[in-house]
């Protein structure tokens, strides 16, 4: 049994100053715990974060990221369960590919659930899949890879058919070329009004974007919003400024959409923050603009980011773990996380709130080798990580 000792744990919202022992799971929470200690002054303890949105690549796009770089990177960044998405070559469709996806998460030793991908092949075996499942993802807009499904019909019909699973839906509901995040949210708000899914909103990252899925939660439907950080740190005239090193999908909006992300996400309007780390090579974002991909790294740089955004009164720390570890477990149905609690498993990170540091290319984990980050000096930062009670990170 681990003992963590001298540090403040997160415990309901508040931080206290006591210990926790683990073995797999949270055993006991007080003082003077038996175990082997492990020293934590000055340090604190939080739940591990929730991660609702990684593409680790892997497969035949390993040269990007692959389940060892990816999941380096996360434990890194203080995240303990990341949810994959299904885009990689070939997609996570079948329940092959399920298994397949399965057993290169599972060799990483994090935590993991994975996103079922839907196809216009696959509607039919959607109740057969879900099984194997965390939840299902519907690209309705364009994205990297094959999962774009364009018609209508199509998507009505798997609003339908993952509503009979019971699982929720994460969309990729913004088309490229629209001028209106909402107006391509309000199609996917209507389906679920129809169908009765348990909706989730991929990147969402617009006021009238917010607003509108916060009117139709106020109108009793089972709907939650995420954001991710490059939305709160960029706006349109960084991209201006750096062009296809920060082009994301999708793409970065004004700097009144990004102070109302802030807003929102300190007032609870924001259920879930995850990073969409998209991660493509050097080689490829210094392409010229209209060749490179869409996708910006970020696993690895979320928590340290927000801790900093924290330190600087953006946000509190309560809010914070709400929307990157205690929501993200509870709208995925990951029962024993989120939170410190005896029973829970002991996915745990030990940050140091005073460290500042920047973010440096040569130390980061991810195979694809640069941060939109870099030059970015931060106060906040993981020093160890656990999964279930395993120590698998130390700064
Ligand atoms: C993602 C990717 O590269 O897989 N890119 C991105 O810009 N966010 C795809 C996606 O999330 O739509
Ligand atoms: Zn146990
Ligand atoms: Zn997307
Ligand atoms: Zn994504």
């Amino acid at each position: 049994m681990n003992v963590l000792r001298g540090g403040q744990v997160f415990l309901n919202g508040k931080l206290v100053s006591t210990e926790i022992a683990f073995d797999e799971h949270i055993q006991s929470i007080g003082k003077d715990l038996d175990g082997k200690p492990i020293d934590c002054s000055g340090k604190v303890i939080l739940p591990g974060m929730i991660d609702a949105h990684v593409h680790f690549r892997d497969f035949s796009q390993s040269y990007k990221e692959d389940w060892h770089s990816g999941a380096r990177a996360a434990l890194k960044g203080g995240v303990t369960t990341v949810l994959a998405m299904p885009n990689t070559d070939p997609p996570i469709t079948t329940l092959e590919m399920i298994q397949e996806q399965r057993r290169r998460a599972e060799q990483s030793q994090i935590h993991f659930g994975i996103f079922g991908g839907i196809a216009p092949e696959n509607l039919a075996r959607l109740s057969e899949l879900a099984a194997h499942v965390t939840a299902f993802k519907l690209y309705m807009g364009e994205t990297t890879g094959s999962l774009h499904v364009a018609r209508r019909s199509v998507q009505r019909e798997a609003f339908q058919r993952v509503a009979e699973t019971g699982k929720v839906l994460a969309v990729h509901a913004q088309q490229l070329d629209s001028p209106s995040e909402a107006k391509d949210l309000e199609v996917a708000l209507e389906y679920a009004v129809q169908t009765g899914v348990r909706l989730h909103l991929c990147h969402v990252r617009t006021r009238e974007g917010v607003e509108l899925a916060q009117d139709a939660k106020r109108d009793g439907l089972d709907v939650t919003i995420e954001t991710c950080p490059h939305y709160l740190f960029f706006t349109e005239r960084d991209l201006e400024r750096r062009g296809a090193w920060l082009k994301v999908n999708p793409p970065l909006t004004a700097e009144e959409d990004r102070e109302f992300l802030w807003w929102a996400l300190q007032e609870g309007w924001m259920d879930i923050l995850a990073s969409d780390h998209a991660p493509h090579t050097r080689e490829e974002k210094s392409q010229p603009f209209e060749k490179a991909p869409y996708g910006l790294p970020g696993v690895e740089t979320s928590l340290p980011l927000m801790l900093d955004a924290v330190e600087k009164g953006s946000m509190s720390l309560a809010r914070l773990i709400e929307v990157f570890s205690t929501r993200p477990a509870e709208r995925f149905s990951l029962t024993q996380r989120g939170r410190i609690e005896i029973g829970c498993d002991a996915d745990v990170v030990v940050v140091d709130l005073k460290k500042r540091d920047g973010v440096r290319r040569e130390r980061l984990a991810t195979k694809c080798g640069w941060s939109p980050y870099e030059s970015f000096k931060l106060t906040g930062w993981p020093v160890m990580t656990f999964v279930r009670g395993k120590l698998l990170y130390v700064l």
